[in-house]
């Protein structure tokens, strides 16, 4: 048996053997598969092996014939495994960033956060001033009953003031509050003196609009009773409150008429070259306090009230009102 080896049929072997390793390595689709196919041609018990194995049984001369060849040809098909393995590497990044591109142009999926209005957050940045000075937060309807808008901060039927603050009438004696005044009322029933409150909402008056006035708009009323509060703590009160959120603007002090305070006055502040209106004041009138069966022999106080969308335009250089209220987003998220 061992004398049927020729080198012809060898020759041909090694022949047949590199045509079909290099048909099989050229359609292997991935790593495993081309290490298959080394083990098959080239392992141990592999195709080359055998070859070589039965080498032996050529005569001395022909052997190196052989070994030659198969030499050659072991590196030959180690090189184009290799070279496959590499081009399968590289279609298979290719084949995953072909599958997780990125487009970033494409508009997020996100859903957007969104902010405080700016309105809102003007007005808690002045309760926060106040609340620093010791004063408590407190609030009150605002469908109010004509009492505590009116009769109660001296204001009784057919007092002209009442023409001052124009009403949106619900049925019976309900209204919707004209100003965040009636609060003082209702926490002062409530509560004895000392008290310090501040009180942040939304009020209503039937005024046209335009650029300076809506029919819905916000306050924040103030109130301090004590012992001995005299002017000279509401002007150092609002003074400090006025720097603290204006810095150095310009502010003065006009005497005015509120019915429920006496002395009254209004506070400007100097914006664009011209005085405009930010506040209202005054000590509280004594019938005020009466009328809550306070003695205004021992307690005295001051009230101010002030509206923030004054403050919120002076702020952030707003010029129209209206912008508030019309829900561009293009407005509000610059704040
Ligand atoms: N309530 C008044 C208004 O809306 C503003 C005001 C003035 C409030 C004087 C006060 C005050 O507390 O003392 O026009």
């Amino acid at each position: 048996m061992s004398s049927s080896v020729t080198l012809q049929q060898l020759k041909d072997e090694l022949e047949l053997l590199e045509v079909e390793a290099e048909k099989d390595i050229d359609k292997a689709k991935d790593g495993e598969s081309l290490e298959k196919l080394r083990v098959s041609f080239l392992g141990k018990k592999g195709r080359l092996s055998a070859v070589l194995g039965s080498m032996g049984k050529l005569a001395s001369d022909e052997r190196p014939v052989i070994g030659q060849r198969a030499n050659v040809l072991k590196s030959q098909l180690n090189r184009l495994i290799a070279e496959r393995l590499q081009i399968l590497n590289s279609k298979a990044l290719d084949d995953l960033v072909e599958a997780e591109t990125l487009d970033v142009t494409a508009p997020s999926s996100g859903i957007p956060l969104g902010h405080r209005h700016p309105l809102i957050a003007t007005s808690e940045q002045i309760v926060d001033l106040f609340c620093g000075l010791g004063y408590k937060i407190a609030e009150g309807p605002e469908i109010e009953n004509d009492y505590y808008n009116f009769t109660a901060l001296n204001i009784p039927k057919d007092h002209p003031a009442r023409d001052m603050q124009d009403t949106f009438y619900l049925e019976g004696d309900l209204l919707l509050r004209t100003h965040t005044s009636p609060v003082q009322i209702r926490y002062l029933e409530e509560n004895s003196p000392p008290v310090r409150i501040v009180s942040p909402g939304r009020v209503f008056r039937r005024d046209a609009v335009d650029a300076t006035h809506s029919p819905v708009f916000h306050q924040v009323e103030v109130l301090a009773i004590d012992e001995g509060l005299d002017f000279s703590h509401l002007r150092g009160t609002v003074m400090a409150f006025l720097k603290a959120f204006f810095g150095d603007l310009p502010v003065r002090f006009r005497a005015s008429y509120f019915p429920f305070t006496e002395p009254s006055a209004e506070v400007d502040v100097q914006w664009r070259g011209k005085w405009l209106e930010v506040m209202g004041c005054g000590m509280v009138d004594p019938s005020v306090l009466e009328g809550l069966g306070l003695d205004p022999e021992r307690w005295s106080g001051f009230a101010a009230g002030l509206g923030v969308e004054r403050f919120c335009m002076v702020q952030h250089e707003i010029d129209d009102i209206r912008r508030f209220y019309t829900s561009d987003l293009r407005f509000l998220e610059q704040f």
